[in-house]
């Protein structure tokens, strides 16, 4: 339903179909100059990209698969906040709308039960050396049932609709809170910085205080997750007891 999806925020946003990803959409169109806050939405993508080169499973009509234009003027350093951000606005929404209490896994795996329920996937554009604009990506399986999962999904994944005992999410209530709450979080970040996002990242977190195992380009690391820095790296604390941060890459829950 076009109108509650895009009621609930001030940009434009593009529902469309079928596409390859929206990424691609969304870049084109911050390509030729769309304001920040430009969302493309679609039923289905055949090309969705997850983080570090994966796919990203988008069948039609089950998810939200989202992308929206960002103009942050931000050194580069700073932008997997935005990442961060945009998982603890999603968990809001998807607790709200849904009643599931998903959490997240650092930096930006939103789990139920355990299992995946959401990806974010934000790619920086930049402009002589400086940051042009950010495409955040957002992908949340709502209405997937079992047999909708290709076969190395199953066990890993999970959905809303999966979570509920099988009562659907209306996809659009959805969106349209996501879009809301991205907005209010985002516009507060721009006045305050991080410091409000990081308190709702480690209240919504399922990292903290648990045993990891890092694979970041640093090598294999093990530890507890014991806190956040104010750049939202993550703060390891090693069998040592040295605490040491991780900037990047993919976390284990062990
Ligand atoms: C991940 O966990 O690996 C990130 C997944 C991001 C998926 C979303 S769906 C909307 C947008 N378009 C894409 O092709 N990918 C992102």
């Amino acid at each position: 339903d076009r109108e509650t999806a895009a009621s609930c925020w001030s940009g434009k946003v593009h529902l469309l179909e079928s596409v390859l990803s929206t990424q691609e959409e969304a870049k084109q169109l911050a390509e030729s100059g769309a304001p920040e806050g430009t969302a493309v939405i679609a039923e289905e993508q055949t090309g969705g990209r997850g983080r570090m080169g994966r796919k990203w499973h988008s069948p039609k009509g089950k998810g939200i698969w989202m992308s929206v234009v960002l103009r942050p003027q931000l050194p580069l350093l700073l932008t997997p906040q935005l990442t961060l951000l945009a998982g603890v606005a999603v968990c809001t929404a998807i607790r709200k709308v849904s009643g599931v209490e998903a959490g997240i896994k650092w930096p930006n795996d939103l789990l139920a039960g355990g299992r995946k329920i959401c990806g974010i996937l934000l790619e920086s554009s930049l402009h002589e050396g400086e940051l042009h604009y950010c495409i955040a990506g957002i992908g949340i399986a709502v209405n997937l049932d079992a047999d909708d999962y290709p076969e190395e999904l199953r066990g890993v994944g999970t959905s809303l609709l999966l979570e509920r005992g099988g009562r659907p999410v209306d996809r659009s209530v959805l969106a349209g809170v996501v879009l809301a709450e991205l907005e209010a979080l985002y516009t507060l970040y721009l006045e305050r910085g991080f410091a409000p996002v990081q308190l709702r990242w480690e209240a919504m977190s399922v990292t903290l205080g648990r045993q990891i195992a890092t694979n970041s380009p640093e090598g294999r690391r093990k530890g507890i997750a014991v806190g956040m820095d104010e750049q939202g790296f993550l703060l390891l604390q090693g069998p040592d007891g040295t605490v040491s941060s991780v900037c990047s890459g993919e976390i284990e829950l062990i």
